[in-house]
């Protein structure tokens, strides 16, 4: 079958606007939570698109996991000398995008993107299983690598540094990002493609909210 043959139909609950918080960060959690309620097995429910761009605008997107949600945005983890690091040192800006099929919902996200503070990374690397651990210090994420060799060498030597799996430190090279959001936009599937979008616009008085055409 061709891609063009393949079609489904989008059979959402209806978003109401009367249901949704006035607040998009609370009802992206609320959404988060039933997906995570909802949806058992291999998807991971916080999986999201993180778009950056480089200095002239070229863009890139790549999966990141969502780690921490909360008044104050979206939080993930990665390495601080990775592309998408680079990228956002030199444009600080973030788009991302959350898709829970099963649910036919969509969340976008757009807003300014910083550093988390290192207490906070430190915090959550030390939750992190060893393996995880020693990886990060084991890869120059984005960088080239050789062969699969040299890796599993580089690992084998970051073993050898912290063989003690309760003391291995939070490398410089590696923390966390939040994108505090200024445009959500929530989409929910409905039929005929006649879908449901949200978008919320952080403005001088709050959030504003309006529907918007599918
Ligand atoms: C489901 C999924 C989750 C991922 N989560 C993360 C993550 O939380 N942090 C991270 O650095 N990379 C994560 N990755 C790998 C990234 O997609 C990407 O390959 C890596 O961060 C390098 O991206 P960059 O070269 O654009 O910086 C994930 C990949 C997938 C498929």
């Amino acid at each position: 079958m061709g891609l063009g043959d393949l079609r489904r139909t989008y059979d959402g609950t209806p978003l109401e606007e009367a249901t949704l918080d006035p607040d998009p960060l609370v009802q992206l959690a609320r959404w988060v939570a039933e997906a995570h309620a909802a949806l058992d097995g291999p998807t991971e429910v916080n999986a999201m698109a993180l778009a950056t761009a480089d200095a002239g605008g070229r863009p890139a997107v790549r999966m990141v996991l969502l780690k921490d949600l909360d008044a104050r945005g979206l939080t993930f983890f990665t390495n601080l000398g990775s592309r998408k690091a680079v990228e956002l040192a030199a444009n600080p800006q973030a788009a991302l995008c959350l898709h829970w099929a099963p649910l036919y919902r969509q969340v976008r996200v757009v807003g300014p993107c910083a550093q988390v503070p290192r207490e906070e990374s430190a915090a959550y690397f030390a939750t992190r299983p060893a393996g995880s651990r020693r990886s990060a210090w084991a890869s120059r994420q984005s960088a080239p690598a050789p062969d699969r060799a040299a890796l599993e060498d580089a690992m084998a030597e970051v073993a050898r540094r912290y063989p003690d799996d309760d003391a291995i430190p939070l490398p410089d090279h590696w923390g966390g990002y939040r994108v505090v959001p200024d445009e959500v936009e929530l989409w929910q599937g409905r039929p005929d493609r006649m879908h449901d979008r949200v978008r919320y616009r952080r403005g001088p008085d709050g959030w504003v909210r309006e529907r918007l055409q599918p």
